[in-house]
């Protein structure tokens, strides 16, 4: 592949956020090609999130992407709570009415890529040297090399759906952007293992040790994560101490048991908030990672990279069908408002459910307060299943 590419909208990153671009912009009509660092295989079986929001999981059914997830996806009705030995539910269905869908971003990812490959559309894998080009002028252009060879994509606009690394958000020069960011002083050691998850709905443990969570990708994969230091060494960490501080994070007053396996992946992930200000410069669109960051606690990062694209193939049907420009100026301005909401119960749940190393124990001590609140009142519990199951969009 080399040479001119003319397209409407150039997108650069083939994550949830620029495959779900491309596949809205291709039920209205409006042509796009899709470009992606990474090999094809890389992007479908990369270990990430796994939780669809209500309103996720609707999107994938009502535009033709959502069947294999229909089968496959768990679908959740509350999630558990667990401190000081004991579980408490929170019962989504009851008090929203909602639920949530258990199914990997990386399922996610294949349906959308098989999608746009049956109607034939462009997503060009492993390219190189990728560059946003003019968007302060009505002609941008992506550069980039592809194969070796050097091509350009002249477009009317550039998506940057290149996620937190992408290129997109660092070529908007200096001044145009503010960035809001808080590091956290822990990450997550995260393991996929070959093992029947424990139980049916996900576990967010509070214990003294540490957080950890049990999630999990089908009924026979589990999928765990311990609250950990940012510069773990996973080579301090073989399986049987990884199983045996699980077991003591999940224990109860009762006889709970993690069913263990062979653990299949390792990896241990940072834990950060970040939004850049605004979501635009001129032609250019930031989308999902590209422009936000959220700590995994709430697990709405795919969820939010997926509302952010919903906002802008809408700007983009009313730029192409009807001339307007006012949802591409609105973008922006309208994401945000999802974005900081989610930003808030992002950090919410992580400093309710963290260890703060080094404390004198008010910090615990406030927690387990907060966490009897959610457990008992019906009104702090129907909060946190409103944001989890996710708020209407826009
Ligand atoms: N050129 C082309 N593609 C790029 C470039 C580049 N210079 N840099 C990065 N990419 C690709 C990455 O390889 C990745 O496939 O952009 C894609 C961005 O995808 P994601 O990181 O998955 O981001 P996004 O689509 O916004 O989805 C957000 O991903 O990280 C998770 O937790 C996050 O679930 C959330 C979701
Ligand atoms: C996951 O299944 O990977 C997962 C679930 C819930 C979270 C974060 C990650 O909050």
């Amino acid at each position: 592949m080399s040479g001119a590419i003319r397209t409407q909208v150039g997108i650069v990153g083939a994550g949830p956020a620029g495959l779900m671009l491309a596949h809205l912009l291709h039920l209205e009509g409006i042509a796009t090609v899709v470009i992606e660092a990474r090999s094809r295989e890389h992007v479908e079986t990369r270990v990430r999130a796994g939780v669809l929001e209500q309103g996720t999981a609707e999107l994938l059914v009502e535009t033709g992407v959502g069947e294999r997830m229909q089968r496959q996806g768990m679908v959740h009705r509350g999630i558990e709570l667990r401190f000081n030995g004991q579980g408490h539910r929170i019962d989504f269905h009851d008090l929203t009415g909602r639920s949530i869908t258990v199914y990997g971003q990386p399922e996610v990812v294949k349906d959308l890529i098989q999608a746009r490959l049956s109607y034939g559309g462009e997503i060009i894998f492993e390219v190189e040297n990728v560059a946003a080009r003019d968007f302060d002028s009505a002609q941008p252009r992506i550069v980039f090399q592809a194969g070796g060879e050097p091509c350009e994509i002249a477009c009317d606009f550039i998506a940057g759906c290149d996620g937190f690394h992408g290129i997109c958000r660092p070529s908007i020069p200096e001044g145009a952007l503010t960035i809001y960011e808080r590091l956290y002083p822990f990450a997550w050691l995260g393991i996929l293992a070959e093992a029947p998850p424990a139980s049916e709905e996900l576990i967010y443990a509070n214990h003294e040790r540490g957080f950890a969570l049990m999630s999990m990708r089908t009924p026979a994969i589990s999928r765990l994560y311990l609250q950990c230091q940012p510069d773990e060494d996973l080579a301090n960490w073989p399986d049987r101490r990884i199983w045996d501080e699980m077991q003591m994070r999940f224990q109860t007053s009762g006889s709970f048991c993690l069913t263990e396996g062979p653990i299949l992946q390792k990896g241990v992930t940072g834990m950060r908030s970040f939004v850049a200000e605004p979501m635009q410069c001129g032609r250019l669109f930031l989308a999902g990672d590209a422009a936000h960051i959220v700590p995994p606690t709430g697990a709405k990062g795919m969820n939010l990279a997926i509302a952010d694209v919903r906002v802008l193939a809408r700007a983009f049907r009313a730029f192409y069908g009807a001339g307007s420009e006012d949802e591409l100026h609105r973008y922006s301005a309208t994401c945000l408002r999802r974005v900081w909401r989610a930003q808030h119960f992002s950090w919410w749940m992580t400093s309710m459910l963290h260890r703060a190393e080094g404390g004198d124990g008010f910090d615990y001590r406030r927690q387990i307060a907060e966490l009897e609140n959610v457990t008992t009142s019906r009104a702090a519990a129907t909060n946190l299943a409103e944001n989890y199951t996710g708020l209407p969009f826009d």
